[in-house]
């Protein structure tokens, strides 16, 4: 009996022990590691910036906040596959159309996003920011440039992500509201949108702008749309920092924080599975815009996304969307820039067999229920071979034949192994 234990008990630590050497060696090849946790955070901005990303008075009706797309409860985000704007009520699945209108994209997490690593910003990339020159590229052409027109206003702004939170602001669909119904949503632009949100604010909220002039030491007057902006930008960068996952404590040195089978998924996402090709690094991102041939899904009536090229149109581009950091995904569905996968089961098969899914995936009709108007598949052969065959990565055209067993290894890898404990609160397990 005891010879059995001692046996049992070896055979298992040596399973331990050569799964972290197979792993070891598939990880040598790659350039990557745990992601060091954030630092410089600044208290005073950082609590300002909290403030008013919870505040609907930035919103030009009073009815939405930037919580309620990006809720700590929703994984930062919002729970739907299309973010539905202001008019509508209540967070998450919960949230009910009403009069909102539905935002074309899904709405991402914003984990991580603080690091000078994340130069773009949303799904196309049309906010970006290169540090060295203190340069920005916007669609609000006063803020870009070596030299822009309005550089009081680039002057607070330190990273791509304080220069995106000021553009909510001004969609009329997320937080804007429509022309007629409140003094921002009419300005005749978006320096004079701005302008107003920030009138609005020395009016009914002296006590932020007071502390945007000590924090700055500047005046009343001087105090301006990139203040809150880089608030913002603050609040999200520290508040969404995940870099204690069970992945990266594994890559820290502690070979016990993940499980037997996690173990086994990260060896699936480092070799057959493929993922480490575009999820990598400290940040499991490649930094830049890939096509991997996602399932036509819209708002109805909307025209088709596509992607990149929305910005540079160059026909390259097309349907190419920023590779996301895939920490804390399990608490994050729906998943893709249009919110088509359910579930990461949804995901995986996905990637097992692009071409099947893209021609074939129905999305699970609960989707639906917030809205009042019908979400929709697209599904045309000439748009899924222009869409097939934009992909890069030649690997993308061959099927993956993962085993079942091997689908599930990596789903608890990348539900269980990616996931920052912080983060997880309504999770059972
Ligand atoms: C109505 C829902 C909604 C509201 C309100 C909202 N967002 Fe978003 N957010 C979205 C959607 C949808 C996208 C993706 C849009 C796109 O890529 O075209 C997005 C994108 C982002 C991104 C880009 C993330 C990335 O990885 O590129 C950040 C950061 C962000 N929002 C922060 C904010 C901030 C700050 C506010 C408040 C000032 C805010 N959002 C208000 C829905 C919303
Ligand atoms: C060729 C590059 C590439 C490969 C390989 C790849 N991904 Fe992705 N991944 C992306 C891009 C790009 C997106 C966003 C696509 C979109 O929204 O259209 C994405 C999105 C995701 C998302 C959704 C994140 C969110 O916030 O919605 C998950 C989860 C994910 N990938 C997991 C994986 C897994 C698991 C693998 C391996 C089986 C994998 N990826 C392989 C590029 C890749």
């Amino acid at each position: 009996m005891r010879f059995l234990l001692v046996f049992a008990l070896s055979l298992s630590s040596s399973t331990y022990a050569g799964i972290d050497d197979d792993i070891s060696q598939l990880l040598s090849r790659f350039k990557h590691g745990p992601l060091e946790k954030l630092t410089g955070k600044k208290p005073r901005l950082f609590k300002l910036g909290k403030q008013l990303y919870e505040d609907e008075i930035l919103s030009g009706n009073r009815n939405i906040s930037c919580q309620t797309c990006h809720h700590p409860d929703a994984g930062s985000s919002d729970d739907l596959s299309f973010s539905i704007g202001e008019g509508g009520v209540g967070i998450g699945t919960q949230r009910q159309q009403l009069s909102g209108v539905v935002v074309r994209r899904h709405s991402p997490m914003i984990f991580n996003l603080g690091y000078d690593h994340h130069d773009h910003m949303f799904w196309d990339g049309r906010v970006s920011y290169y540090k060295d020159g203190h340069i920005f590229q916007t669609p609000a052409i006063e803020l870009n440039g070596e030299s822009p027109q309005r550089p009081d206003i680039t002057a607070p702004l330190k990273r791509a992500l304080d220069a995106q939170a000021i553009f909510p602001l001004l969609s009329h669909e997320e937080m804007r509201g429509q022309v007629g119904s409140n003094e921002i949503a009419d300005a005749q632009n978006d320096i004079q949108a701005w302008d107003k949100l920030i009138q609005r604010l020395k009016k009914e909220r002296p006590d932020y702008i007071k502390e945007f002039t000590k924090i700055y030491n500047i005046k009343k007057q001087e105090v301006n749309i990139g203040h809150v902006g880089a608030a913002m930008g603050e609040f999200m960068a520290f508040e969404f920092n995940s870099y204690d996952t069970p992945y990266d404590r594994y890559l820290r040195g502690d070979k016990q924080a993940l499980t037997l089978q996690e173990k086994q998924g990260l060896k699936v996402y480092l070799g057959k599975g493929r993922c480490i090709m575009c999820h990598f690094g400290p940040h499991l991102d490649n930094s830049t815009f890939t096509n991997v041939s996602v399932p036509v899904f819209r708002v109805k009536g909307q025209g088709i996304d596509l992607g990149r090229y929305e910005v540079t149109k160059r026909e390259k581009d097309k349907f190419k969307y920023k590779t996301p950091g895939i920490r804390n995904v399990a608490i994050t569905a729906p998943y893709m820039h249009n919110g088509v996968f359910k579930t990461l089961d949804e995901v995986i098969e996905h990637y097992d067999d692009v071409e099947v899914s893209l021609n074939t995936f129905i999305p699970d009709t609960d989707l639906q229920i917030p809205y009042k108007i019908p979400l929709e598949r697209v599904n045309q052969q000439e748009l899924n071979n222009k869409i097939y065959n934009g992909m890069v990565e030649p690997f993308l055209f061959h099927p993956r034949f993962m085993s079942n067993q091997e689908k599930k290894d990596l789903k608890v890898f990348v539900e269980r192994g990616l996931l920052d404990y912080k983060f997880h609160s309504q999770l059972g397990f």
